[in-house]
């Protein structure tokens, strides 16, 4: 079986960019492969300083992924945290990767553009994320295209460390859906919360439909036909739709006819009614918080088994064992 692994970090609510580009294919590999999924919380200390909010997105983000269909007995799911082997694969990892390497990375500068405080974990993120692949030996790696860079980074290290110790990591492969890869926000630009654009799927409903209905459109006449091409209404439809409906859908707005807020309504509709169950599931878990506890338990339980293995052949490898 091969094994996948991916991550999320807990910076607030779950947005539908983060389901269709990650989470709902990792939770398709839980049949074919052996899985692993984990909250990327030490990541998240990079933007997060506030202790409430951290303990409590990481509640948030767990629930989230279980409610989406995370299967914790098929996966392994566990906190980042929970695995203190991370930091020493991490810290052996920044002893062979250059520092131009990490120099070149778009996230980065992406973070610091935004205003994060360039700290030192910042510019080694994606040292520790290469850490978080290579500990666990991971093949297959599903994400959205923004993390393709640090696929490439985990890549560039996994190598450096194979010719000058021997061959310990597998080197691992992004797994990167085209149709899925950038899903666009409410302005068109990629959906992510530092841009303020999202669909948060466990938000308050009003502020949902507030959402949907504010989708840039422009200023076509109600009766004139709608432009297919770029429309955010369109790509997101589809996401949601049965392909049938998909092609009428985009029919009628060839034709035209009708005003935006008619199609908003429709994909309003739609995502109502797709994210129904994960929403339902969603509140049965907040009434069960040691179920939660639990899982992560377990999962962390199942992760460390195959931590130490692998440190102890970096350990050995490197020459601080034995
Ligand atoms: P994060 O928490 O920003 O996002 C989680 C996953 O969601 C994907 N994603 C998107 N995909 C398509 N369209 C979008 N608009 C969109 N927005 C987010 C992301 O690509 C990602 O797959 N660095 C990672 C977490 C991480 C990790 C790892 C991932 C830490 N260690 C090891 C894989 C392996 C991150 O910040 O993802």
């Amino acid at each position: 079986l091969k094994r996948v692994l991916s991550g999320i970090q807990p910076s607030g609510h779950l947005h539908i960019g983060n389901y269709f580009g990650m989470i709902k294919r990792a939770i398709e590999w839980q049949d074919k492969a052996q899985t692993l999924y984990f909250i990327a919380d030490y990541h998240a200390l990079t933007s997060i300083k506030d202790p409430q909010n951290l303990r409590q997105y990481v509640r948030k983000i767990a629930m989230a992924f279980l409610a989406c269909g995370l299967d914790p007995i098929k996966s392994i799911f566990f906190r980042q945290s929970s695995i203190p082997e991370v930091h020493e694969l991490a810290w052996i990892l920044a002893s062979i990767t250059p520092f131009g390497l990490l120099e070149r990375s778009h996230s980065f500068k992406d973070k610091i553009a935004k205003g994060l405080s360039p700290t030192l974990a910042l510019f080694s993120y994606p040292v520790l994320m290469s850490a978080d692949i290579l500990l666990y030996q991971s093949e297959i790696i599903p994400v959205g295209q923004d993390q393709k860079q640090h696929l490439e980074i985990a890549r560039d290290i996994a190598q450096k460390f194979n010719n000058t110790y021997g061959e310990v990591f597998r080197i691992p492969e992004p797994d990167i859906q085209e149709e899925v890869a950038v899903i666009p926000g409410i302005d068109g630009q990629k959906m992510s919360k530092s841009y303020n654009n999202t669909l948060e799927i466990f938000g308050d409903p009003q502020e949902f439909k507030r959402k949907v209905m504010s989708i840039k459109t422009d200023s076509t006449p109600i009766a004139a036909p709608k432009p297919i091409q770029g429309s955010i209404l369109a790509s997101l439809y589809k996401l949601v739709a049965q392909p049938s409906e998909y092609e009428e859908f985009i029919e009628s707005m060839k034709k035209g006819g009708q005003g935006y807020a008619y199609y908003k309504k429709l994909l309003l509709e739609k995502l109502n009614a797709y994210f129904k169950p994960i929403r339902e599931r969603y509140k049965e878990l907040e009434c069960n918080p040691g179920y939660v506890d639990e899982v992560l338990a377990d999962g962390a339980y199942r992760a460390r088994l195959i931590s130490q293995e692998t440190i102890r052949k970096v350990r050995q490898a490197v020459g601080l064992l034995d």
